[in-house]
């Protein structure tokens, strides 16, 4: 083990839900590769997969879904003050604290509200209702604007929410799962998983890739521009992973839908050539830098040129990621919770010892 502060490779739980092959670059959700799963399926469809997978009931999940969302809406006239904040993950922690549900299905419906109703209210606009007979990424995609978006950015949405449904034992879940297995429920479980995704170590890394795509502007400018962070001692945002030690291989789903969406839109301003060139210029830097530890993108880089091109500001970049990942969360709980064990590691004590038991007791 590299790094015991980091438990890297301690194998904390089994799960049926999904496994990530960091050396090979291979990530299986439910059974089927995020590369035949993400682009074709709807996020109700994956998450019926993950669903089933941890014996939670999936069957008209899309009817259900959108009965949640209507039931969550009812909520935002008491959070007014949760909505308020100035940071999404803190509007979406504080508002969603306030649910009392044991229901997964009420809360998965309610994380897209609040983050509409959330971004809409920071434009002053009041919230708009749900519409119980869309799916969740066309509903979350109109509660935003006030109108129905086009096929080929839902399409798009749907497949970023698929891509991030679920990733093994990451941070956010790890929480999830400890909070849960002492007994306790999933809106305590949700609100420690959206405080652990919101570190930019996490899920908080795709507005800053972006802000650093606008940072450099053009190719050209790339390499002394992630030169320059480097030797300021700064991380390059979307680069380098915990368990891939090849390219994320979300990096490409997310890449390809990128390019299909701005085919399909007709944007050839996009920013996929830029994020192409960032990407090649910050591979080959960290590659001189860390011989032995390959550093490659990762899923939050073309994260943030995905969702930039389906139209949603920076700032939503990391709610929308919670929309995703709270279906992986309400799994794991699931399967945490079949369990019945409590998760409590141990710790090595390194501090003083009281006077006079040092000799005796200390190891
Ligand atoms: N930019 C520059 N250097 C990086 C880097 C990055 N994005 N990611 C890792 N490194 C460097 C570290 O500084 C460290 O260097 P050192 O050995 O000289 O101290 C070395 O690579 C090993 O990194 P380590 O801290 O052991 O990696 P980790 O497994 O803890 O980190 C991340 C994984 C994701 C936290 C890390 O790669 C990172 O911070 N990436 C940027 C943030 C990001 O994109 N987050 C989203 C993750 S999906």
């Amino acid at each position: 083990m590299a790094n015991a502060a980091g438990l890297e490779g301690v194998v904390a739980a089994e799960t049926a839900l999904s496994d990530v092959d960091g050396e090979r670059g291979r990530l299986i959700l439910a059974g089927h590769d995020v590369e035949s799963l993400a682009p074709r399926a709807s996020f109700e469809e994956a998450t019926a997969l993950l669903w089933q997978s941890a014996g939670l009931p999936a069957d008209e999940l899309r009817a259900g879904l959108g009965l949640a969302r209507v039931q969550a809406a009812t909520l935002l006239p008491g959070l007014t003050r949760a909505l308020s904040l100035a940071d999404g993950m803190d509007a979406l922690r504080a508002s969603l604290a306030q649910l009392e549900t044991s229901e997964p299905l009420a809360v998965l419906g309610a994380v897209p509200v609040f983050a509409a109703a959330w971004a809409r209210a920071r434009r002053g606009l009041p919230a708009i209702a749900p519409d119980p007979a869309r799916g969740q990424a066309d509903d979350f995609l109109r509660l935003l604007r006030g109108e129905p978006a086009d096929a080929a950015r839902v399409r798009a949405l749907d497949t970023y929410l698929v891509t991030v449904a679920d990733h093994g034992m990451n941070a956010s879940t790890f929480a999830a799962r400890v909070v849960t297995s002492t007994g306790s429920d999933v809106v305590s479980a949700t609100v420690a998983a959206i405080g652990a995704l919101k570190g930019p170590l996490h899920g908080g890394a795709p507005g800053p890739v972006l802000d650093m795509l606008d940072g450099i502007g053009s190719p050209p400018e790339a390499e002394a521009w992630l030169r320059g962070e480097l030797a300021a001692g700064r991380r390059i945002m979307g680069m380098g992973h915990r368990v891939y030690r090849v390219r994320d291989p979300r990096a490409a789903v997310l890449e390809a839908a990128t390019q299909r969406l701005e085919a399909a839109i007709g944007t050839s301003a996009g920013r996929l050539p830029l994020a192409r060139a960032v990407e090649r210029a910050a591979t080959a830097l960290l590659g001189e830098r860390h011989k032995d530890r390959s550093l490659a993108a990762n899923v939050e880089f073309y994260t943030a040129v995905l969702l930039d091109a389906v139209g949603l500001d920076r700032t939503l970049f990391s709610p929308t990621f919670a929309i995703g990942r709270t279906a992986g969360w309400l799994a794991h709980m699931a399967e945490q919770r079949a369990t019945g064990r409590l998760i409590r590691p141990a710790s090595r004590y390194v501090g003083a010892w009281p006077a006079g038991l040092a000799q005796n007791l200390a190891p």
